[in-house]
C-alpha cells in the first residue's frame, strides 16, 4: 500500500498530486495568469506566487484524494530542469513536509516525469518505445527503454517548439502563453494559406529559431503593403504556422521511428495538447501502422500527477534522496 503526495513547481504552475496505490486520486494545478501582463514568465514573480498557491494546493489535493496527511507514505518533487526559484519553494516545502511526517523523499526529473505520464491511463506503452516531448523549454526525442532508462536520441539546438509558437504569437500580440490561441485559431483557419519553410537541421536534432525569423520577416514585409495583414488572417496564419510546426516535429519523428524501427510511438509535454499535432500524429500512425499514445489535456502541460506517477516508480524501488537534496535548474538527463 502506498500514498505518496507530489509536487511541481518547476516554473509557473503549482501543481500537486496524490498516487494512492499507482491510482492518480488527485492532480490540483494553480496556474499563475499573473504572467499574461508581462509577455512571458517572470521568475521572481513565479517564485513568490508558488509560495502563495502551495499550501492550499496541498489542502486540495488531499480533500479530492480523500486522504489525510497521516496517510501519507513519501513525498515527490521536481528536482529540475526549471527555474531555480520556483523549484526551491517546491524542494523546501517537499523537504520540510517529509521531515514533519517522517517520510521517505522522492526526487524526480521533470523531463523524465513528462514521458512517465503515460503510465497514469490506459493504454500504457510497452518499451521499447520513442516519445516526442515538446514543451516551453524543451524539445526531445527520447528512446524510452525502460522507466528511468531514458535516451535523447534528437533534440533542438534552439528554441523549442513552445517557445516556437509563444514567440510566434507575440509577434501577432496574442497574450503569454500563445501556444493555446494558436491553436484555438487555427481551427479556423486554412493550413496551406502561407509557406514557410522547413529548417535543414541534421540527424533527430531540430532547430525553431531560425523558422521565427523567417515568419516575423514575412508579417513584416506583408504589413508594409497592408497594415491590417495580421487582423484580416490571423486564423490563416496561425493554421499556417501550426502546420509547419507538425510538419517539422512528425518528420522527424517518423524518421527516428525508421532508423529505431520503433513503431511504439508517444508524445508528450505541453505541446502535445496541440490539436493540429495530435490529429497530425493520428494520420502518420494510420499510415505507418504505429500505436500511439497521448496523454489525457491535464497531463501534457506541467502538472504534478506526472512526478506522482514517476514518485510510485521510485518508491516501489526504495529509490529515496536524503534532506541535503537541492534543485538543479539544469538537470542531467
Ligand atoms: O510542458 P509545459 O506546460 O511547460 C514546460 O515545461 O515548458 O509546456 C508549456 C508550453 C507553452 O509553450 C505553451 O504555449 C505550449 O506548451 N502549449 C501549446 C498548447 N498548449 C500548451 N502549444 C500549442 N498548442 C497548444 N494547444
Ligand atoms: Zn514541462
Amino acid at each position: 500500500m502506498s500514498v505518496i503526495l507530489a509536487i511541481e513547481s518547476s516554473c509557473d504552475d503549482t501543481s500537486v498530486a496524490i498516487c494512492n496505490n499507482g491510482k492518480i486520486t488527485a492532480n490540483v494545478i494553480a496556474n499563475q495568469t499573473i504572467h499574461q501582463n508581462y509577455g512571458g514568465v517572470i521568475p521572481e514573480l513565479a517564485s513568490r506566487v508558488h509560495q502563495q498557491n502551495i499550501v492550499p494546493a496541498v489542502q486540495q489535493a488531499l480533500v479530492n484524494a480523500n486522504v489525510t496527511k497521516q496517510d501519507i507514505n513519501a513525498v515527490a518533487f521536481t528536482r529540475g530542469p526549471g527555474l531555480l526559484g520556483s523549484l526551491l519553494v517546491g524542494v523546501s516545502f517537499a523537504k520540510s513536509f517529509a521531515l514533519a511526517l517522517n517520510v521517505p523523499l522522492i526526487s524526480v526529473n521533470h523531463m523524465h516525469a513528462h514521458i512517465l505520464a503515460h503510465f497514469i491511463d490506459d493504454p500504457k506503452p510497452s518499451f521499447p518505445f520513442l516519445c516526442l516531448t515538446v514543451s516551453g523549454g524543451h524539445t526531445q526525442i527520447v528512446l524510452v527503454k525502460d522507466y528511468f532508462d531514458m535516451e535523447i536520441v534528437g533534440e533542438t539546438l534552439d528554441d523549442a517548439a513552445g517557445e516556437a509558437f509563444d514567440k510566434t504569437a507575440k509577434l501577432m500580440a496574442l497574450p503569454y502563453p500563445g501556444g493555446p490561441l494558436i491553436d484555438k485559431h487555427a481551427k479556423l483557419g486554412n493550413p496551406q494559406a502561407f509557406k514557410f519553410a522547413e529548417p535543414q537541421i541534421a540527424d533527430l536534432n531540430f532547430s525553431f529559431s531560425g523558422f521565427k525569423t523567417s515568419i516575423l520577416y514575412f508579417i513584416r514585409k506583408q504589413e508594409q503593403q497592408n497594415a491590417n495583414f495580421i487582423a484580416e488572417n490571423l486564423d490563416d496564419i496561425c493554421a499556417s504556422v501550426q502546420h509547419s510546426i507538425v510538419q517539422i516535429l512528425l518528420n522527424k519523428l517518423k524518421k527516428a521511428a525508421k532508423q529505431y524501427n520503433i513503431k511504439e510511438i508517444a508524445i508528450a509535454g505541453g505541446v502535445s495538447a496541440n490539436s493540429g499535432l495530435r490529429d497530425g500524429l493520428q494520420k502518420t500512425a494510420d499510415e505507418l501502422g504505429w500505436n500511439i499514445y497521448i496523454p489525457a489535456f491535464q497531463y501534457c502541460t506541467d502538472n504534478a500527477g506526472m512526478i506522482a506517477i514517476a514518485g510510485y516508480q521510485k518508491y516501489l524501488k526504495k529509490d529515496f534522496v536524503g534532506q541535503d537534496v537541492s534543485p538543479m535548474a539544469r538537470m542531467e538527463f
